[in-house]
């Protein structure tokens, strides 16, 4: 399931990721390149709450990989000069875990519950009154002689981020007083982002590269940052260290590592030309087509579905998923005018 390229496919953080992201993240509101609206909204709650003496409101992101939910985290606590306290929904494991976090908590503090759609339904109770009256409502003892208890909770900042927006329960989606989802960056956004890598980097990225790489980037700034890495090892090995990197390189090294003119790596091709070959272009179900190319379920439909959506390559159907026109196009195949008019699609 997992190739050794894998890093390049998916948009997850892995362990070269993690290490440069520390150095290229975005701290403060003003440093967040694009997603215009929702940093002008964020902004207005911000200043809003600051100006109250209030604590800001609870906020969900919600977007696919490497967008910036993470980095947004980070960006409310720091904007509210509050520290941030870091967990996640799968490490949460039992209610008592969530429970000890929450106490733990001072007044104005932001937690942020990162993959939070991946909460324990038991934890989640937990959630709710700590969310809605800063109350935490704890079970003491065992059989016969438990009792509850009620706990006051300081105030606090709950952010909540999720690939999966549509996985979270309808209570716990309408306990935060905003949500926010991002959105795939236009390659101009991308530029910027990659100016901003390559000068924090000391790499020295002409323009012309620049484009070349935030075009093929998938809209993603991890996706940018990663590829921005990558053409740089090759610069080095191909022309020495500290050369300008120029669009004749950029183009070698991205065809290098296998990433397409269109911007598509090895696994977006392979689920599209899958779909076309084997599927005679759909409809199929998420789950025979993950099996079909090798690949895990939640990385079809985490990371390379909704991009192929974006683009207009793939559409989602209530029977399955189907090839756009668009798809066969750029497959440089015929499309099946019978079948596509029978499938009343197009
Ligand atoms: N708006 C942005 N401006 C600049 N860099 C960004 C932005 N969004 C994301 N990045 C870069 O992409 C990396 C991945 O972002 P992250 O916040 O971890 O995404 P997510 O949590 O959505 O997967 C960050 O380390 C940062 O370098
Ligand atoms: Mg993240």
């Amino acid at each position: 399931m997992s190739s050794p390229e894998r890093g390049d496919l998916t948009q997850h953080a892995v362990a070269d990721d993690v290490h440069f992201e520390a150095q290229l993240r975005p701290r403060r509101l003003d440093e967040m390149i694009g997603q215009d609206r929702l940093r002008a909204n964020l902004e207005v709650f911000i200043r809003a709450a600051l100006e109250r003496g209030e604590c800001l409101d609870h906020v969900l992101f919600h977007g696919p990989p490497g967008l910036g939910k993470t980095s947004l985290a980070g960006v409310v606590a720091a904007e509210l000069s509050a520290p941030l306290r870091t967990t996640s929904g799968p490490a949460i494991e039992r209610p008592g875990d969530l429970a000890a976090l929450l106490s733990n908590l001072e007044a104005g503090d932001v937690l942020f519950i990162d993959e939070i759609h991946r909460l324990a339904p038991s934890v989640e109770e937990i959630l709710y009154p700590a969310m809605e009256d800063f109350q935490l409502d704890l079970l003491i003892g065992q059989g016969a002689g438990a009792r509850s208890m009620r706990l006051e909770l300081p105030r606090f900042t709950l952010v909540g981020a999720t690939t999966r927006a549509g996985l979270l329960t309808s209570p716990l989606r309408d306990r935060f007083g905003w949500t926010a989802r991002l959105e795939y960056y236009p390659p101009a956004d991308l530029e910027r982002i990659l100016a901003r890598s390559a000068g924090v980097l000391g790499i020295d990225l002409e323009s012309e590269a620049r484009g070349e790489v935030a075009r093929r980037s998938r809209g993603t700034p991890r996706v940018a940052n990663r590829l921005l890495r990558r053409v740089r090892d090759f610069a080095e090995v191909e022309q020495g260290r500290g050369k300008p990197i120029g669009g004749d390189l950029a183009r070698f090294a991205l065809e290098r590592l296998d990433v397409d003119r269109a911007g598509f790596d090895r696994l977006d091709r392979l689920v599209m030309s899958t779909l076309v070959e084997k599927f005679e272009g759909g409809p199929v179900g998420l789950e025979t087509l993950a099996a079909a190319v090798g690949e895990d379920k939640g990385t079809l439909e985490d990371v390379v579905e909704p991009y192929l959506i974006h683009q207009g390559f793939l559409a989602r159907t209530p029977r399955g998923r189907v090839a756009t026109p668009r798809c066969y196009r750029h497959l440089g195949r015929e499309l099946p005018d019978a079948a596509a008019g029978q499938k009343g699609l197009f």
